[in-house]
């Protein structure tokens, strides 16, 4: 028998649109696998009422399929469904990683990538790395067709989910189709920026290269109290805002000693628009661990 502990990620992190992603150190599933001759499913935890335990419908049993690794599975969702916190992706990553170790597959970390991949892409309908890849190998990371790329970093960050579903699908069709050069020019800018703000540790920069004005302004017009939010992060201190993955969760960078107020003010513009909301203090973390 073998558990997996696999951590929430943040995909986009604004201006790296299916690019970027992040570990986050909380929350978290914790899933464990057992051998068989037929994979099975078993859910529980948050939101686990709305997954299905077929192992065809089921991001784990895709995963178990591509890598020919049957499998008993249970699933302890700490990641709510559809919260823009890689909840899919997390399931995937860890069910991968369990299986290479349950079986000696031999496989290596980034070897298991692509496996995961074909599970999110059961639940989000492409296969993105945004959300895999830090699951399975943590900290920060760039993703592209040809390359992933990973940073460590150690950055304080407010993950604020609100009690909205957005779903991934739904989140994909409000994304524009093309952006003019001169939006392209500048997130370009902040990408890079973001990038050299995680090897340093600087969430100054990072804050900075957060913006972006092709996805996200659409993705938050899905988020109520949205813009009420942000504003309220970055008069506590946030140094960016911007929507997690697909949403309805809200991202704000921050320097460690304004984490606290930046949580607070976050879940109570939630409030004044009547939206329950719960604050996640985290940082950027370690990726699926087996124990
Ligand atoms: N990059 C993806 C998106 C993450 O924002 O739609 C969810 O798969």
């Amino acid at each position: 028998m073998v558990t997996v502990r696999v951590p929430a990620t943040s995909a986009n992190l604004g201006s790296g649109f299916d690019v970027f992603g992040a570990a986050l150190e909380t929350p978290a599933d914790i899933v464990t696998l057992s051998e068989a001759d037929e994979t099975s499913i078993e859910m529980h935890g948050v939101g686990s009422e709305y997954i299905p335990e077929d192992p065809a419908k089921n991001t784990a049993g895709v995963v178990a399929k591509a890598l020919d690794a049957p499998a008993h599975i249970k699933i302890d969702k700490g990641v709510r469904p559809a919260s823009g916190l890689g909840s899919s992706a997390a399931s995937a990553a860890a069910t991968a990683v369990g299986l290479n170790e349950l079986y000696d597959l031999g496989l290596s970390r980034r070897d298991l990538i692509p496996y995961a991949a074909e599970g999110e892409a059961l639940v989000s309908g492409e296969a993105h790395l945004d959300n895999v890849a830090p699951a399975i190998l943590g900290g920060f990371t760039i993703a592209t067709d040809e390359t992933v790329t990973r940073i460590s970093a150690s950055l304080a960050l407010v993950a604020c989910l609100p009690d909205i579903v957005v779903s991934t699908r739904d989140a994909r069709e409000v994304v524009p189709d093309t952006a003019t050069l001169d939006d392209v020019v500048d997130t370009v800018g902040r990408a890079a920026t973001l990038a050299v703000g995680m090897m340093r540790d600087d969430p100054v920069l990072v804050g900075q290269g957060m913006e972006d004005n092709i996805v996200t302004p659409r993705r938050a017009s899905l988020i109520d109290g949205y813009h009420r939010v942000r504003e309220r992060a970055l008069r506590e201190g946030a140094t960016g805002v911007t929507v997690s993955g697909a949403g309805p969760t809200v991202l704000a960078m921050c320097r460690e000693r304004d984490q606290r107020a930046v949580a607070m003010s976050m879940v109570e513009a939630f409030a004044t628009v009547n939206v329950d909301a719960r604050a996640y203090q985290t940082r950027i973390g370690p990726g699926a661990s087996v124990f």
